[in-house]
């Protein structure tokens, strides 16, 4: 038991120790895809429908939504577009007729139409305030499409038609390649029997990096047992330090001064939390419930402490080696995320449409839960901090642990990994306990 103390908190330590850079292992082809594709070039005018496809298992898009943007190399304007609208429409005062164009910008930004907008604005898969599904949520509702037909290029024909670049998602964290042609986008018509094909066809694809979006953790997990009385909270200061400058919270019975202020629809506002040790948006506890013979029970509950959002279409990654055996989830949806992986021991977690899909802010009921039955394998024991998660995210970000040494623990069981911990910013350390389990693993 003492051999799997150490292995558990020389995981947590690693993974501490793990920055986020963008790549995922759990997810790693994850991009968001912006498909440029010509459909027609007649030398005055071009015809482009743009695509925004969200190639992201647990990464979603919430309100306000994507606003997408691009330098255009020449002097093209936008004369008109279906199924999205820019911001501004510019300095036009270069174009003289009946009506100017759309936007003249040389750095349009173009956002989704809210759902119900008027039919003869509409286009296939628009309209949906720029929100996209996450891929395993709702695979109907991760793409979007708008097009648009352009003025000003100066390309004759097809073969020269100049590329814009920069492409921007407006979104925190994401960050987007320059546009590379590839193979033109081929169309089924005719229940497939034919098929038609556009001019040429770009993509720009998008990376997110946690990192970049916020350098502080946006959640933190808390734990508890059957087995032992404590309850082991989000560790002190896991996304701020109350009192600390630049963090701001609202005391427990406090109304938010700001929640009477008007805000600006089409900026998500920064958390504002209610006080706590943490000061942590979301919080997830994680209670080894109950042990049966052949079944052990986890009751899972996230807190919302952000008093001025609604987490809509949130999800939950969890990563834990008993997944592999799961057997009941009872009010949350579940899907593996084993695709990229050997082991099955990630699966991700959402909300039941119109039940609990939406995570309401505090005071209304600011919580989801939900329980799991997993099957125990041969030799299972609940010794070493076993039952507890090795990761979890929530909305695609990683949440901050407890140390292993504050783990519940079971009655006698003894203390070793805070041997261990101690030695937590030793990374030398760390990585001779790896060579030597692994060594160990070996004979
Ligand atoms: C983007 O995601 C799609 C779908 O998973 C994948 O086919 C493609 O290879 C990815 N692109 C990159 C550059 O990772
Ligand atoms: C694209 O961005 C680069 C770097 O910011 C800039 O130098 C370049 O002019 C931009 N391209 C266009 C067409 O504006
Ligand atoms: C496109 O126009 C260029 C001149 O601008 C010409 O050289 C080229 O042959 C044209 N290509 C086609 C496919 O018409
Ligand atoms: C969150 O949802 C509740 C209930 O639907 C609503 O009253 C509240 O205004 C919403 N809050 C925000 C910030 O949208
Ligand atoms: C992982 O799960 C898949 C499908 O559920 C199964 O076929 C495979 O054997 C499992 N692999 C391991 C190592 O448990
Ligand atoms: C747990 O899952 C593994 C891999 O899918 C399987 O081989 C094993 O029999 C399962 N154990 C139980 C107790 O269900």
């Amino acid at each position: 038991m003492g051999f799997i103390s150490v292995l558990v908190c020389i995981i947590v330590v690693s993974f501490s120790f793990s920055p986020s850079y963008g790549f995922d292992p759990m997810d790693p082809q994850a991009n968001i895809t912006i498909k440029w594709d010509l459909l027609l070039s007649t030398g005055s005018s071009d015809t482009v429908k743009v695509t925004i496809l969200n190639f992201q298992k647990y990464r979603h898009i919430e309100a306000p939504g994507w606003k997408l943007g691009w330098d255009w190399k020449g002097k093209e304007a936008i004369s008109a577009i279906f199924g999205a609208e820019a911001t501004q429409q510019g300095d036009c005062s270069r174009f003289k007729g009946q009506e100017l164009p759309h936007c003249c910008d040389k750095h349009p930004v173009i956002i989704d139409l809210l759902p119900g907008a008027p039919y003869n604005t509409q286009f296939q898969n628009c309209c949906k305030g720029g929100v996209l599904s996450s891929m395993t949520q709702d695979t109907s509702k991760y793409g979007a499409s708008f097009q648009i037909s352009t003025i000003g290029s100066t390309a004759s024909n097809y073969s020269d038609f100049v590329m814009a670049e920069n492409f921007t998602l407006g979104l925190p964290g994401y960050t987007c390649g320059q546009p590379f042609e590839v193979r033109p986008t081929r169309i089924p018509v005719d229940g497939g029997r034919r098929w038609t094909q556009v001019l040429r066809t770009w993509n720009a694809v998008c990376g997110y990096s946690s990192f970049l979006s916020s350098p502080s953790p946006k959640c933190c997990v808390s734990l508890s047992a059957f087995y032992d009385s404590r309850i082991v909270d989000c560790p002190q200061c896991s996304c701020a330090c109350q009192g600390q400058p630049g963090s701001k919270c609202v005391q427990m019975k406090e109304t938010p001064p700001l929640l009477q202020q008007k805000r600006d629809p089409n900026e998500e506002p920064p958390p504002l939390v209610r006080c706590s040790d943490h000061m942590c948006p979301i919080q997830i506890h994680w209670h080894v419930k109950e042990s049966y013979r052949q079944y052990w029970r986890v009751k899972m509950t996230i807190r919302n402490w952000n008093i001025i959002k609604n987490y809509s279409q949130w999800n939950m990654v969890v990563l834990h080696p008993n997944l592999k055996n799961i057997t009941t989830v009872f009010s949350f949806s579940y899907a593996s995320l084993n695709d990229f992986r050997t082991t099955n021991d990630s699966g991700m977690f959402w909300g039941i449409k119109y039940y609990n899909d939406m995570l309401l802010q505090q005071g209304n009921s600011g919580n989801v839960q939900s329980e799991m039955l997993l099957a125990k394998e041969p030799g299972f024991s609940f010794g070493g901090g076993w039952a507890f998660p090795r990761r979890i995210m929530f909305n695609g970000d990683e949440c901050v642990m407890p140390q292993p040494d504050d783990y519940p623990r079971l009655p006698n069981a003894s203390p070793l990994p805070s041997v261990v911990c101690l030695l937590h910013f030793s990374l030398p350390f760390v990585l001779l306990l790896v060579l030597l389990a692994d060594s160990a693993g070996s004979h």
